[in-house]
């Protein structure tokens, strides 16, 4: 090889070599989960392309829905698309959702040092408040064809709003194969799959709250946060029966405590009557029984219990927002056990509404702790402050607590 073909020669594979970079560096997406996190804040993928997954699931507010009400006030259900459409349940965190058991039928020795109700059997898991979702795919799947939420009425719609775009058109095909498009449910599929691989990150679940960090010895708890992580885990108030998951001093796995056993039960909640005056909604939320796989009317009532991660900076509380400071939900627990002291809803001034469904309510586990006084309520509100994950800590709102001593 004479000079001048070597130089071609090297010319030519540094043409290939650039061509080749350029190629690669053509996508901009490099992994299901880059491209899901472009899917996940896209409101290209609702009907009148204003609302995206991230707008009821707002990074920034621990993947809840922060959007105001006419008065100010964070909405207990959330706006659809259209403007007008409202729900009938508030957002639930996609945070630490990724921790989530699939939907099933079984049963679970509780792990928490109570020695009665030892053993839970019923239904576990699942996405939705109602358990509904097997696993994130199939609940990534929901909200762009639900009228109430992104409004788009097929999966060919959706595919062809995707393919819109010729960056997820080129990752699509990277990720999923040449002829990903050749069926709209497949498509739809991968677009379900990359957003799940999206919510399976580090960023949905850090663990780093105060509590992770005391755990760690990275962080000493106040004497309010150690008195209601006392309380937490004691038989006195029965919280970790139900929002506990993991034994304490579980090495492994109690440094990844998602603050909810995933079991199902109804804990009397009143139906959300202020919500229901807007939305028009006049059946009952029938819970656990609007699941598909539901065991008969005894499920009815039933939700899934919630992770108590990031709780405080995520109100309205309960699966319809009908209390709207973490207080006062503490106040609702204790009303079964305290009853002249907590006789009165602090936020309306009346006594505590009837249960929306009364004859599941899971008095066994309810009726059963000891009253609460003013300084454990106190506590208990420190500690599930001290459940923030640390860039959330701004928003935990000056709400006349000092949880500091
Ligand atoms: C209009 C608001 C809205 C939009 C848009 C929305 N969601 Fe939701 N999301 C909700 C509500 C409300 C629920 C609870 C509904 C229920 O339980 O029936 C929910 C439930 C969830 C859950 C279940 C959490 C759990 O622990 O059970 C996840 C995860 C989730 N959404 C992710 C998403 C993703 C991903 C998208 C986009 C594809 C999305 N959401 C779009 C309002 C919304
Ligand atoms: C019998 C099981 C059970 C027990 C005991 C229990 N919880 Fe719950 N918790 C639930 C369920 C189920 C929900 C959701 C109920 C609904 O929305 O209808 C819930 C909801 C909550 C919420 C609102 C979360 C949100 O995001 O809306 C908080 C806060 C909470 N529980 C804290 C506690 C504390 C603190 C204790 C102890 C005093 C406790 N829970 C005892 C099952 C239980």
């Amino acid at each position: 090889m004479n000079t001048s073909s070597r130089t071609l020669a090297a010319c030519a594979a540094l043409v290939a070599c650039l061509a080749l970079v350029a190629c690669a560096g053509d996508s901009v997406f490099e992994s299901e989960e880059e491209l899901g996190e472009a899917l996940f804040h896209d409101p290209n993928l609702s009907l009148n392309r204003t609302m995206a997954c991230a707008t009821c699931h707002d990074p920034e507010r621990a993947f809840t829905d922060g959007r105001l009400d006419d008065q100010g006030r964070v909405r207990p259900a959330s706006l659809g698309d259209d403007g007008v459409s409202l729900g009938d349940r508030n957002a639930p965190t996609a945070a630490y959702a990724q921790l989530t058991p699939e939907f099933a039928y079984g049963a679970r020795a509780r792990h928490n040092k109570q020695n009665q109700h030892k053993l839970y059997e019923g239904a576990l898991g699942g996405l939705f408040w109602d358990g509904r979702a097997l696993e994130l795919e199939a609940q990534a799947g929901g909200p762009p064809l639900n009228l109430l939420e992104m409004g788009m009425p097929d999966e060919a719609a959706v595919v062809a709003r995707l393919l819109e775009n010729e960056d997820y058109e080129r990752a699509f095909v990277d990720l999923y194969g040449a002829d990903i498009f050749d069926r709209d449910d497949e498509a739809y599929a991968a677009m379900t799959r990359s957003i799940a691989a999206y919510e399976r990150t580090e960023l949905f679940a850090p663990f780093d709250s105060r509590y992770d960090r005391s755990l760690r010895g990275d962080a000493v708890l106040s004497f309010k946060e150690l008195t209601g992580k006392a309380v937490f885990f004691s038989q006195f108030a029965n919280c970790a029966i139900c929002h506990q998951l993991y034994s304490e001093g579980d090495p492994v796995n109690e440094t990844r405590e998602p603050f909810t056993s995933y079991e199902f039960h109804n804990i009397g909640v009143p139906a959300n009557e202020e919500l229901r005056a807007q939305n028009g909604v006049t059946e009952l939320d029938d819970g656990l029984l609007d699941n598909a796989g539901a065991r008969g009317p005894g499920e009815r009532g039933k939700f899934k219990v919630p992770t108590l991660r990031n709780v405080a900076v995520t109100g309205p509380y309960m699966h319809n927002g009908v209390f709207r400071e973490l207080r006062t939900t503490l106040e609702y627990y204790d009303h079964f056990n305290n009853p002249e002291l907590r006789a009165l809803n602090p936020e309306t001034g009346a006594p505590w509404a009837p249960p929306e469904v009364a004859d599941t309510v899971a008095d066994e586990l309810l009726r059963v702790s000891d009253p609460l006084a003013d300084h454990e309520i106190e506590g208990l509100v420190c500690f599930l402050r001290a459940l923030t994950d640390q860039r959330y800590e701004h928003l935990l709102a000056d709400d006349g607590v000092d949880c500091s001593d």
